[in-house]
């Protein structure tokens, strides 16, 4: 890439400089979701990266949420669990209340596309009602950044027979499962809010993200997890479906880029320019692994299956110097080498409720 390290720290110096957006004490950041994949990475990120900052993590521990993913920083002085449900109005406006926060990253949502397909209900209620109700106690107690975590699902998918198109930040929404319409809900209701009250939001739309603590249910930890186990490896349709992969600590960069430098109103697509089939990405999780492919198993295909997705971040590259730093290569060596040194960490998973989840998606598919 051609932003260099250095390059973005002296960004944060100009910004640090310049910018007399925070107040003086030191920031306060809710962060929901985050005893989940991608908002304990951020959690981990921002800790390490910003030592004067207060994170609080406000998680309902749903199936998807994991307290021992935050066991490394649960004694950090700077750092607060709070467990509780988004939608819970009473218990949000009280942690609103007591910690006076300066910026909202919301991450808290249901995310797994089957499992919306199965019961929609709980996906309308965590992802729509539940922002609601995040960004009313922003307005009811101010807040200088209201951050919305989005989904390169609500631009719906692309052609295989297109490799030229993209989605970009002016593609129009166009969704595919409950779980995309839920989140391009909202999207939507969030730019309501900053048109109609004023609230100063951003989203960010991601592609697929991979890496530590990755739930189970979704591909690349489940095809790890089965490999290892020397499990059938169930690909759906015939495999061809492509999506745009990014190791999960580039995503935690670029939102934390977009909640500093952002433009308020804005939305910032994030994605990595690795387009790759299903079948590949299972190809190389047992070759890393030394299993055979013979292990792959093609089971029925998705409901209403999105082909393609495939992100153009030129908008945050030019605005705020973001580039995905970690080569797919390297990414899922790291991400194999985690599953493999943190066994305990998701085999505790798939040997509770999870494996009833198992038998009800994939037996007799
Ligand atoms: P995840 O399922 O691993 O984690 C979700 C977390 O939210 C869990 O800790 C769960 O307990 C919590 N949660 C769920 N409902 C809640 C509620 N009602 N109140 C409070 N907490 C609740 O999800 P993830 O993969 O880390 O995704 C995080 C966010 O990023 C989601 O908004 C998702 O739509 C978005 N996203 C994910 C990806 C991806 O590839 N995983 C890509 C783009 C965007
Ligand atoms: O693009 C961003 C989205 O990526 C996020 O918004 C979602 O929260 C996240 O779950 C993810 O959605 P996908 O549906 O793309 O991810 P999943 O890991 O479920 O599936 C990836 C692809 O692999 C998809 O084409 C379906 C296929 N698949 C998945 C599973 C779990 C299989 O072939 N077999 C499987 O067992």
């Amino acid at each position: 890439g051609c932003f260099s390290q250095s390059f973005l720290a002296k960004r944060y110096k100009i910004y640090y400089n310049t910018q007399t957006y925070f107040k003086e004490d030191r920031i306060m950041i809710i962060v929901t979701g985050g005893a989940g994949f991608i908002g304990s990475n951020f959690v981990f990120h921002m800790l390490n990266k910003y030592p004067d900052y207060r994170m609080i993590c406000l998680d309902a521990l749903t199936y998807a949420g994991n307290l021992s993913t935050l066991e490394p920083v649960m004694d950090n002085p700077n750092f607060r669990f709070v467990k509780a449900d988004i939608r819970d109005r009473e218990a949000v406006y009280k942690l609103f209340e007591e910690e006076k926060p300066d910026i909202v990253v919301n991450f808290a949502a249901e995310s797994h596309v089957d499992r919306s397909i199965e019961n929609p209900s709980i996906f309308l209620e965590t992802n729509i009602l539940g922002t609601q109700v995040m960004m009313d106690a922003c307005r009811k107690y101010g807040i200088k950044r209201y951050h919305q975590v989005s989904t390169d699902e609500v631009y719906g998918d692309l052609p295989l027979d297109r490799p030229d198109l993209f989605f970009t930040e002016e593609t129009p929404i166009h969704t595919s499962s409950p779980y995309s319409a839920s989140k391009a809900s909202a999207d939507l209701l969030v730019l309501a809010y900053h048109r109609t009250f004023g609230l100063p939001v951003t989203i960010s739309r991601c592609s697929n993200n991979y890496g530590p603590y990755h739930f189970p249910e979704k591909l690349i930890p489940l095809m790890i997890a089965n490999a290892l186990n020397d499990k059938p490896l169930p690909v759906y349709g015939t495999g061809e479906n492509v999506r745009d992969w990014l190791y999960v600590e580039d995503h935690c960069k670029a939102i934390d880029l977009i909640i500093h430098n952002g433009r308020v109103g804005e939305v910032y697509n994030i994605g990595g320019h690795n387009e790759m089939t299903n079948l590949d990405i299972v190809k190389i999780i047992c070759k890393e692994l030394g299993k055979p492919e013979s292990l792959i198993t093609f089971v029925a295909d998705r409901k209403g299956h999105d082909m393609r997705y495939a992100i153009d971040p030129t908008k945050i590259h030019n605005e705020l110097g973001w580039l995905p730093e970690t080569k797919f290569a390297d990414g899922i060596k790291k991400t194999i080498k985690w599953y493999l040194e943190n066994k305990e960490w998701w085999e505790t998973i798939i040997s509770g409720e999870y494996q009833n989840y198992y038998e009800r998606m994939y037996s007799n598919r």
